[in-house]
């Protein structure tokens, strides 16, 4: 990604419910990159694993700004673990898939991932290549006591999830991280942009080059983040499944 591109990351999720569906939204949302002529914002596309090799397929050409990705990864590239997808299998689709979602927090919610595998899965993804969109947050309980205490809570996060990942690693384009502050995911509850641009400083200042915001980003508020340059791009869920909404984001950037 150009310094000054913007990334657009969306986050599937567990949807759509088949590959007729992934396929309908996929080239939808392929139609708006590609009719997108001006600007040098990068769309990133996570859909389920399990469609990665049938939408990339789909990219016999694949367009200048644009890379499928992950919407999680484990650490080891093969072994007995049953369910799981390594970092290899993930390099194996070459520039098609560059990216992976790493320690969302549903992911740390639902499937009680902490951070000592965080660490290990953002280790593994750099060391293979892949460009590691780490998410950190705060939940709601933590920002009631105030913007302070949100801050001590993501630097803890960072803390533990980076450790061991030496600081000039830190600051190449590779890694990536997305302030997701747990209670605007999903709730249409967003952050007021002036706070996340605050925290992208906080974390830019210390951990890394580009710090995206997500939760509750859609069409009509895209711009309120955007707008500060301190946010790199913006992390989205809901609305990405949404053709009305991506075409707004994209038109938007
Ligand atoms: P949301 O999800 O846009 O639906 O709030 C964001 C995310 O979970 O990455």
């Amino acid at each position: 990604m150009a310094s000054n591109g913007r990334l657009i990351v969306f986050n599937w999720k567990e949807n759509p419910r088949t590959l007729t569906g992934a396929f309908r939204l996929f080239s939808a949302i392929m139609r708006i990159v590609k009719n997108k002529k001006r600007g040098n914002t990068k769309v990133v596309i996570c859909p389920p694993s399990v469609y990665l090799a049938e939408l990339s397929r789909l990219l016999v050409r694949l367009p200048v700004r644009f890379s499928l990705g992950a919407q999680d990864i484990f650490w080891k590239d093969s072994g007995a673990y049953t369910g799981e997808i390594g970092p290899a299998m993930l390099r194996s689709f070459g520039k098609k898939v560059q990216y992976v979602i790493i320690g969302h927090s549903e992911r740390r919610r639902y499937f009680h991932e902490t951070d000592s595998m965080v660490n290990k899965k953002v280790r593994a993804a750099l060391a293979a290549g892949l460009r590691v969109i780490l998410c950190v947050g705060e939940p709601l309980a933590v920002r009631k006591r105030g913007i302070v205490a949100a801050r001590r809570y993501v630097k803890n996060q960072l803390k533990k999830d980076l450790q061991g990942i030496i600081n000039a690693k830190l600051k190449i384009k590779s890694l990536i991280i997305a302030y997701e502050p747990i209670w605007a995911i999903g709730t249409g509850r967003n952050c007021p942009p002036e706070d996340a641009r605050d925290m992208a400083i906080f974390i830019k200042e210390a951990r890394s080059r580009q710090v995206l915001y997500g939760g509750s980003v859609d069409g009509a508020n895209v711009v309120d983040y955007l707008c500060y340059h301190e946010v790199s791009g913006v992390l989205v869920g809901g609305a990405s499944l949404r053709v009305g909404e991506v075409g707004k984001m994209i038109k938007n950037s």
